[in-house]
């Protein structure tokens, strides 16, 4: 590869690569040389991807990109076989200090100590990657920065719904538009096992055993079912949509543990789907950031994204809404955004730092704090699940107190009970309402006499742009 343009970051890069006889230097960019910190299983499979598909690598990046040097816990486990000549060493900080290293890859996870690595890197002069949503969810505003003063670029396309370009997609080609919300299916472990119960009524805890077996499922994969996991990435989009600061603690977070076969089972009888959905919307009033499980109309193209699959519907002003799918989780899928950063890095190498795309997506001096919604303040419809008493006036005393707090009634289902059973089990429908007044009705008819265990609530998404 030939180097086109000369400025000073051009200059390092240079290698003289021949001397041909009609008299003239030739010039070639030197290779591209990688510090990997971590050999899991995405750390594994960037590895192998670099380099079977190396050429067509370097033809994208217009030069060569390598790994010069890893690091694993577990050296003795070594590299994977056909990931070619790579220095292994235990200590990662041995790699983000290694001089050679232009570009430090951050496949670790987790806070400790992958901050530190990250933050020396950055002071090293060192370009990073990483696919660590908790990482740039809870100290991306800090990383950031300091890759802004020392002029270097921090990257992370695969911290989001895996080997979707998501981060691209909303941080430059829709960089035309006013972004209204961002809803998405983006933990694939959660979506693979609510499509499980649903179509094969398996158990929840054998599902989740399958895809922690398969690699889908974090470390630790209460962070899958409780939602962190999705609230990382939420946190992380709902930034790059509104120019708005990272802030994880404001995001509202439910997980789907609380969702039982009777609710998948009585929502797909009214038409819905129950996914775990991680909604950012903008509105007059402020910015909502909440996951929690969701019934969908099915008849919506992303209530119909199953298994370990992700989805994220963009609703913009100009586009109007876009669709982004794909595999959320995997070795292949996630290096497949890895590499594709690294390819831009190394694309961007030579540029100057403030002709970058912005980490955020918009320019660091106009990201703006635009308050948070608390959850009591939002506004949507519900399910509602309740096993009441089965006899005359139940139904009248629980709509009063539906009618007493504005609340309006879409539908009624009532299981017809088994024979010599008393109670009776009531599904509602209502329309949007304040979630405020919400949790006044629901505590009011929790008291209810005829009104026996909790009431179960499912927030319930039109997803029509409305
Ligand atoms: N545990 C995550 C998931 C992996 O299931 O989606 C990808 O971030």
């Amino acid at each position: 590869m030939v180097a086109r343009s000369i400025n000073p970051q051009t200059i390092d890069c240079l290698r003289v690569s021949e001397f041909p006889r009609i008299g003239f230097w030739r010039f070639e960019l030197k290779p591209v040389k990688l510090g990997l910190l971590g050999v899991g299983t995405v750390g594994a499979s960037t590895a192998l991807v670099l380099r079977n598909n190396a050429a067509e690598i370097a033809r994208r990046a217009g030069r060569n990109i390598e790994i010069i040097q890893a690091s694993r816990r577990n050296v003795g486990a070594g590299m994977p076989a056909g990931s070619g000549e790579i220095e292994l060493v235990s200590d990662p900080f041995t790699v983000v200090n290694n001089p050679e290293v232009d570009i430090v890859i951050e496949l670790i996870g987790s806070e400790d100590p992958a901050l530190e690595l990250v933050m020396r890197a950055i002071e090293n002069g060192k370009h990073v990657v990483t696919a660590n949503k908790a990482l740039i969810a809870l100290h991306g505003n800090q990383i950031f920065a300091a890759a802004q003063s020392r002029g270097v670029n921090v990257v992370f396309e695969a911290a989001v719904a895996g080997g979707i370009p998501i981060i691209k997609s909303i941080r430059e080609g829709l960089s035309a538009n006013h972004i209204e919300s961002v809803a998405g299916i983006i933990n694939g472990t959660g979506n693979f096992i609510l499509s499980e119960m649903r179509d094969k009524g398996r158990d929840f805890e054998d599902v989740l055993a399958e895809a922690q077996a398969l690699g889908y499922a974090e470390a630790d994969p209460t962070f899958d079912v409780e939602g962190i996991d999705a609230a990382h990435k939420l946190c992380i989009l709902s930034s790059i949509a509104f120019g708005i600061p990272l802030q994880f603690e404001a995001v509202y977070t439910e997980g789907i543990s609380g969702v039982s076969t009777e609710d998948v089972v009585f929502a797909g009888q009214l038409g819905y789907r129950i996914k775990h959905l991680g909604v950012a919307r903008r509105s007059d009033q402020g910015i909502e950031m909440r996951v929690h499980p969701t019934l969908i109309p099915e008849k919506r193209l992303i209530a119909n994204v199953d298994g370990v699959m992700n989805a994220v519907l963009v609703q913009a002003d100009k586009l109007g809404p876009s669709l982004y799918y794909g595999a959320g989780a995997g070795a292949d899928p996630t290096a497949s955004a890895v590499i594709a950063d690294i390819i831009d890095v190394a694309r961007t190498i030579t540029t100057d730092a403030q002709n970058r795309v912005p980490h955020l997506a918009f320019q660091p001096d106009q990201i703006v704090d635009i308050p948070i919604l608390p959850i009591a303040e939002i506004q949507t419809a519900y399910y509602l699940r309740m096993r009441v008493d089965d006899r005359p006036g139940v139904m009248a005393e629980i709509t009063r107190i539906m009618g007493n707090n504005d609340i309006s009634i879409e539908a009624i289902l009532q299981k017809e009970p088994e024979s010599g059973v008393t109670r009776a089990t009531i599904i509602m429908l209502t329309q949007k309402i304040r979630e405020q007044r919400m949790d006044d009705a629901i505590s009011a008819i929790t008291r209810l006499d005829v009104v026996h265990g909790d009431v179960h609530r499912i927030r319930v998404e039109t997803l029509d742009g409305d």
